[in-house]
């Protein structure tokens, strides 16, 4: 029987007058891959974000989020790993990276600062930086869009954490990059046994990268299952009008799913 890691009941989450999500059951399975769809404004980064523990002061919820996987409370940093969109926002601009990633492993690993830059450059060769232990004393400017995305990887990484949230985490990249990126996710999950969550509005990724999908409509999780069976025989009219958009990597981001029609749906 898979272990289950993370378990979310009758999330509900509100920004002032604006319900962001209603009712959310959520249950991933440790070493899962969910991957979280819906059009914008679903909710879906508001789930992400609630997971995290991340949401801003101003947000309410109620219901329960538990992690059975873990014997304590999440750390942030440390159970949890967190990749958004934009590299740039989880990346000091004026701060040289290994110092960045060196300061994440010295919080939560405990170790002191010489290992700490060792466990830098190891894990920015992890993800594939070039000449690593050369690039410690380099600031985020010096490195190209995916590049910084590697880094903030690493630096998600450096706490050794469970779980890893991912919201959007290629959607600013060229679709080159973007598979780089992807394949690289991928690697890490496999070979460490990592718990990922990602957001996508790419349902050709979420076929080909996650066991699980959760489908979010206006806040609410209309659909969520197995990937190939919530992609293959979709239950809910809202997936079908999803796998309908034929979405793929190289749509730009603000045109797609627009086209659905959602009057019926309500
Ligand atoms: N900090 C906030 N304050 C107020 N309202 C917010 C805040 N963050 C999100 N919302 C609102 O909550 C709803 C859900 O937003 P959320 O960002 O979770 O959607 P999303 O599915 O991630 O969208 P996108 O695909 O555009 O990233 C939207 O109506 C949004 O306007
Ligand atoms: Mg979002």
């Amino acid at each position: 029987m898979t272990e289950t890691y993370l378990h979310v009941r009758n999330l509900g989450v509100n920004y002032g007058e604006t319900a962001a999500l209603q009712g959310v059951p959520l249950e991933l399975a440790k070493g899962g891959r969910l991957a979280v769809i819906g059009e914008s404004g679903s909710g879906k980064s508001t789930l992400a974000m609630a997971i995290a523990g991340l949401l801003p002061k101003s947000a309410r919820y109620e219901g329960s989020i538990e992690f059975p996987g873990l014997a304590h409370r999440p750390k942030l940093g440390k159970d949890i790993g967190v990749l958004f969109q934009d590299p740039s926002g989880s990346l000091d601009p004026v701060m040289k990276i290994g110092d960045q990633i060196a300061e994440v492993v010295m919080t939560h690993q405990g170790t002191g600062w010489i290992s700490a830059r060792v466990r830098a450059a190891e894990l920015l060769d992890r993800v594939h930086i070039p000449k690593a232990l050369s690039r410690l004393n380099s600031y985020p400017h010096e490195f190209s869009g995916g590049q910084k995305q590697r880094i903030a990887l690493a630096a998600a990484l450096a706490g050794n954490p469970s779980l890893l949230i991912a919201d959007e985490p290629t959607s600013a990249l060229d679709t080159v990059v973007q598979r780089h990126i992807v394949n690289l996710l991928d690697e890490l999950v496999r070979e460490s046994g990592l718990t990922l969550l990602f957001v996508t509005h790419d349902i050709a990724l979420a076929s080909e990268r996650a066991d699980q999908i959760a489908v979010l409509y206006k806040g609410r999780l209309v659909e969520t299952g197995a990937a190939a069976r919530v992609l293959g025989r979709p239950g809910h009219p809202y997936t079908k009008a999803l796998i309908g958009t034929h979405i793929s990597l190289d749509t730009p981001r603000r045109k797609r799913l627009a086209e659905i029609d959602t009057s019926e749906l309500q």
